[in-house]
């Protein structure tokens, strides 16, 4: 039996996932690692974290599983988006990476959009300039940290600095480097009309590869701190997004996902470039050579849940410790003992600002309709709810957009959820499924490293060979139609802030 190595280095810790040839979890585990927040809208990690979590979590899987290394045939690296990793020209890393959720960088995103032309920007990258995206956070380098960007000389996405220390290889591949912006998305190669626009040099950027293809193997000096054995292969892999959707076998028309990780995705398989003029979801290559994928985004979903239990279930907290489960099922739980419009209240999500539909960083979270008879459980279930609402506004844009929906896929921790899976089902009206796949990102990644090293024939195939439906949720039609009036005041909501956020950002400044 060959065996394949799935490495996510995410925004809570890195997970390793070693599974067989047919997708089966053979071992995994988890490594943390701190986010810092240095001033509201900033978040930074520090890549050696993620180094140190991921060498420690490859070593730990390896002796948890008792497999030779020699079985394990093939490594695939997923990651974060978009972060932005700098290193000297001693390959030392230049300053804290600024991450995916950082929103630091909106004038920067003025700047780009206007060196570039917005029409010209979007018909070459696919997407407006936002703060999420790479090229607006290196920019805040240049622009702020002109002596640190002065000695720049590779700009890296998180699992590439990875696959850096791994295989001392400068690589990426094209699903994550869309989320740059320095791609020519429609012909999967970098643009060199915007980063020599953007002050940025073409060998600074690593060298571009599809999704599976190898892109180096496992030195030495990795291969004594990871245990894996000197030549493994590393495939190119993909963008958390991307992977996360291979492994849940979105490699085709029709089949949507939507995923309730730290960030809220819906995303689409496309066989074509198909952008929204508007820029409210992001078009990227997709990890399946030669296709696409649209994708909505919401910053806060899983976030907004994680921030309430942090602050307010203190209680939940230490009961789940005492009868040993998790305080999320306690809460899910309380939720549950509420109605469907958590009686007339509801969130908006925007704790991190917003992407989809609305691309604004100084948006901020609300709570709207509370009166003396909620109480916890009620606003527990509002968030919930509200992150959904959320990802309906990234669903009904990309049916805006002619992209067919016959199957909506839940995954990440929300996915595991039944309450936030059944919300999913009545709030979109349709059904929602759920598969064999519990490993997220790692499978997908691993799914690619089987390609790469020739287990399989290529993406599809080997999603055919490993996925399978386990669990579906139906619309309850009823409830639909509830949802459906407090979804339209929902969007009338943030319309109704939208200058008030202005007000309270400038307030604060
Ligand atoms: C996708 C995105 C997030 C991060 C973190 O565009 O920003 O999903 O990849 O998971």
């Amino acid at each position: 039996m060959a065996y394949l190595l799935g490495v996510d280095i995410g925004t809570s810790g890195t997970k390793t996932v070693l599974f067989d040839e047919l997708g089966n979890t053979i071992a995994n585990d988890l490594q943390e690692y701190p986010l810092y927040q240095p001033e509201i809208g900033w978040a930074e990690q520090n890549p050696l974290d993620w180094w140190k979590a991921t060498y420690t979590s490859i070593n730990n899987v390896i002796l948890k599983s008792k497999i030779d290394s020699n079985e394990i045939k093939g490594v695939g690296l997923s990651g974060q988006m978009h972060g932005a990793v700098i290193l000297d020209h001693q390959n030392e890393v230049l300053r804290k990476s600024i991450i995916w959720c950082d929103q630091r960088s909106s004038k920067e995103c003025e700047e780009i959009t206007e060196i570039i032309g917005k029409q010209r920007l979007i018909e070459i990258t696919a997407n407006p300039s936002l703060t999420g995206f790479t090229a607006s956070k290196i920019r805040w380098i240049q622009n702020n940290q002109p002596e640190i960007f002065s000695k720049t000389k590779k700009i890296l996405l998180p699992k590439d600095y990875i696959r850096f220390m791994l295989t001392g290889e400068f690589a990426t591949e094209v699903s994550d480097a869309s989320g740059m912006q320095y791609m020519d998305i429609a012909n999967r190669c970098w643009s060199e009309e915007v980063i020599s626009k953007l002050g940025i040099e073409l060998d600074m950027l690593p060298k571009l590869y599809e999704s599976p293809e190898v892109t180096g193997v496992i030195h030495s000096k990795a291969a004594k701190l990871t245990g894996l054995k000197v030549g493994t292969p590393v495939v190119g892999g993909a963008g958390d997004q991307a992977a996360g959707a291979i492994g849940n076998g979105i490699v085709k028309t029709g089949v949507i996902s939507s995923t309730i990780g730290t960030s809220g995705v819906v995303f689409a398989y496309s066989d074509s470039v198909t952008i929204d003029p508007k820029g409210r979801v992001h078009t990227f290559c997709h990890a399946v050579p030669g296709t696409w994928h649209i994708m909505g985004v919401t910053q806060a979903a899983g976030l907004s849940l994680q921030w309430f239990r942090n602050h307010f279930c203190r209680e939940e907290i230490n009961t789940a410790e005492l009868i040993n489960t998790d305080p999320y099922i306690l809460m899910d739980k309380a939720a549950h003992c509420t109605s469907a419009g958590s009686e007339g209240l509801i969130y908006l999500p925007y704790l991190m600002g917003e992407r989809t539909p609305h691309l604004d960083p100084k948006a901020k979270a609300v709570f709207f309709g509370l009166s003396a008879k909620h109480g916890k459980a009620h606003l527990i279930r509002a968030v919930m709810e509200g992150v959904v609402y959320s990802l309906k506004d990234c669903l009904e844009i990309i049916r805006e957009m002619g992209v067919e929906v016959s199957e909506v896929r839940a995954s990440g921790g929300g996915g595991k959820s039944p309450l936030w899976r059944q919300m999913q089902s009545d709030i979109f009206g349709t059904s929602i499924n759920t598969t064999n796949s519990s490993e997220g990102p790692a499978l997908g990644a691993a799914i690619l490293a089987g390609v790469g090293s020739g287990i399989y024939k290529n993406v599809p195939q080997a999603c055919d060979a490993i996925i399978r439906i386990v669990t579906s949720n139906k619309p309850d039609m009823m409830l639909n139609n509830k949802y459906n009036k407090y979804y339209s005041l929902y969007k009338n909501l943030y319309k109704s802030l939208e200058h008030n956020y202005k007000q309270l950002v400038a307030i604060m400044e």
